[in-house]
């Protein structure tokens, strides 16, 4: 896995909070991931990726649900999560778990039917980073492939605690270790299109976590490949 500095701090927040409080949002599937399982099932897909799996509650859904799934994330602590919990003794079928960057993603060429990322992108933490993600997401998957992709927009209560903030897209430290890039609907768009045709954009809304009683504001893609 190639990552740079200011990534590595971030996956290990990351691994140093799946350590400290496990299931953060508990082991129910995301509403976004219950609703791309029907879009990529209309669309006949198969193959499909997770990036940004976590412990994987989301990849366990698309498994049960047919898919065959591979998952990645930077953190080795949420991997070890996912496989202690997504295993055949407890009924999920299997999953491809494999550690990975998904700025600097590391699968072959045209080879995923749908790719699926959940709360993930904002913290690539620059437009320069999810570009990549969005082109990367684009030469893994097939012509025709499908992509769902949330990422908090600036609706979001969280923002209101940012630090800095004044202009379209800000990042913010709402924890220490712990920043969120929100863009706005058009900056998030421009990014997207030179990849990805635009199906639905909508806003979705999450619990934040068990300890955070308040909603996540989320964009919310429908994306196919451009050709
Ligand atoms: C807010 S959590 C959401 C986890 C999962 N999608 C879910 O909803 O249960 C974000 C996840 O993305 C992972 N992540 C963040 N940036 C990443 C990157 N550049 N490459 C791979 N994984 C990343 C983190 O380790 C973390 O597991």
């Amino acid at each position: 896995m190639q990552i740079d500095d200011e990534l590595a701090e971030v996956a290990k927040f990351w691994s140093t909070r799946y350590r400290n409080e496990g299931f953060i949002w508990g082991q129910e599937p995301s509403p976004c991931a219950i609703e791309a399982a029907q879009h990529f099932r209309r669309g006949a897909a198969q193959r499909l990726l997770v990036l940004g799996c976590g412990y994987g509650r989301d990849a366990a859904h698309f498994a049960q649900q047919g898919f065959e799934v591979t998952a990645v994330d930077f953190s080795a602590a949420a991997l070890e999560l996912a496989r202690s919990w997504t295993s055949s003794e407890h009924g999920i079928p299997p999953i491809n778990y494999l550690l990975d960057n998904i700025a600097e993603l590391d699968q072959p060429n045209s080879s995923f039917d749908a790719v699926f990322s959940h709360r993930t992108l904002h913290l690539l933490l620059s437009k320069a980073r999810l570009t990549k993600a969005f082109a990367h997401m684009q030469r893994v998957l097939k012509p025709g492939g499908l992509a769902c992709v949330s990422l908090r927009n600036p609706r979001d209560p969280t923002r209101k605690h940012a630090v800095t903030g004044s202009g379209e897209s800000s990042d913010m430290s709402f924890r220490p270790g712990h920043q969120i890039l929100f863009l706005a609907d058009t900056e998030l768009i421009n990014v997207v299109t030179p990849y990805f045709s635009v199906l639905s954009h909508t806003e979705m809304q999450e619990r934040e976590s068990y300890a955070r009683d308040y909603a996540t504001q989320l964009h919310f893609l429908t994306l196919s490949k451009s050709a």
